[in-house]
């Protein structure tokens, strides 16, 4: 018969916070979505009606992720009623076996709305080839195809969503080596002044590497918020250079900076750093 100590000594009270504080981070927030909701005033003339721009990032489907959360977070996300869906990058982590399952999901939010995505450094290339997963961007580039999203691969789309003039631009990873904003921000092909400019780059370090470039937004993710938030210290395990910005909006040179904390996870474990939709107002 198993018997358990009658008094609680520091010991056990030590054991039995950490695995409760380790079964927190595993099971409960690493799940604990929400819908974080803020507002640009943009300043280009264009229509009156606020634009509802979502932003998904990081949604990183593996063995720790799975398809009914992510389908979770679409539908948070689509019942903000979106405008305008922008897609930043890592939809998987390493190799994957269920895109199939995983593009009919994606593809809700194509029927919904313009959906545009750019792609992370675990979607497949020179980074990804070298740390266990696809040394190209072949087999997250034929889901999205399927499921109808438009992948921006350093190019761009001009767009009108309820009267107001849009260009969206994506640019490819830094870490894959294939970021070209020369090729996503063409010379020949200006931007007007009543044009609000959002670039879609998965790393928020490329803000150095694209500040020569005509942007008013620029959408990141990459960082999932630092993931594992310790008091006193911060995020620790942020993978970016510049810390000063690894989560939320913030104003840079002029311009808009926004980086989601993202909506999956690397290892199964979030702390102090919920997961998140995004719902940006342009207004
Ligand atoms: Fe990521």
């Amino acid at each position: 018969m198993q018997t358990f100590p009658k008094k609680l000594t520091r010991r056990n009270f030590l054991t039995f916070s950490a695995l409760g504080g380790l079964s927190y981070m595993r099971f409960w927030e690493p799940h604990w979505l929400h819908v974080r909701r803020q507002e640009i005033v943009t300043g280009k003339a264009g229509s009156n009606a606020p634009l509802r721009l979502l932003q998904l990032s990081d949604l990183h489907a593996s063995d720790v992720v799975s398809l009914a959360y992510i389908e979770s977070a679409i539908a948070l996300g689509l019942a903000e009623k979106p405008d305008l869906i922008c897609l930043t990058g890592d939809f998987i982590t390493s190799v994957y076996d269920q895109f199939d399952g995983y593009s009919g999901i994606l593809a809700k939010l194509a029927r919904h709305a313009p959906t545009y995505a750019t792609l992370g450094n675990h979607d497949g290339g020179l980074w990804a080839g070298r740390t266990y997963g696809y040394p190209d961007s072949q087999s997250v580039r034929g889901m999205l195809a399927t499921a109808g999203i438009d992948l921006l691969h350093n190019t761009y789309r001009d767009v009108v969503i309820g009267g107001r003039k849009l260009r969206v631009v994506g640019l490819g990873d830094k870490w894959s080596a294939e970021l070209f904003p020369l090729l996503a921000f063409p010379a020949d092909s200006p931007v007007a002044d009543d044009v609000f400019t959002i670039a879609l780059s998965h790393n928020p370090d490329t803000k150095d590497d694209l500040a020569g470039f005509p942007w008013d937004l620029m959408l990141s993710g990459h960082t999932h918020g630092g993931q594992l938030l310790v008091p006193l210290v911060g995020a620790p395990f942020a993978p970016v250079r510049d810390r000063r910005f690894i989560e939320g909006l913030h104003r840079w040179n002029d311009r808009w900076l926004h980086i989601s904390k993202g909506v999956g996870n690397l290892h199964g474990m979030r702390f102090n750093c919920r997961p998140e939709v995004n719902l940006i107002t342009l207004a």
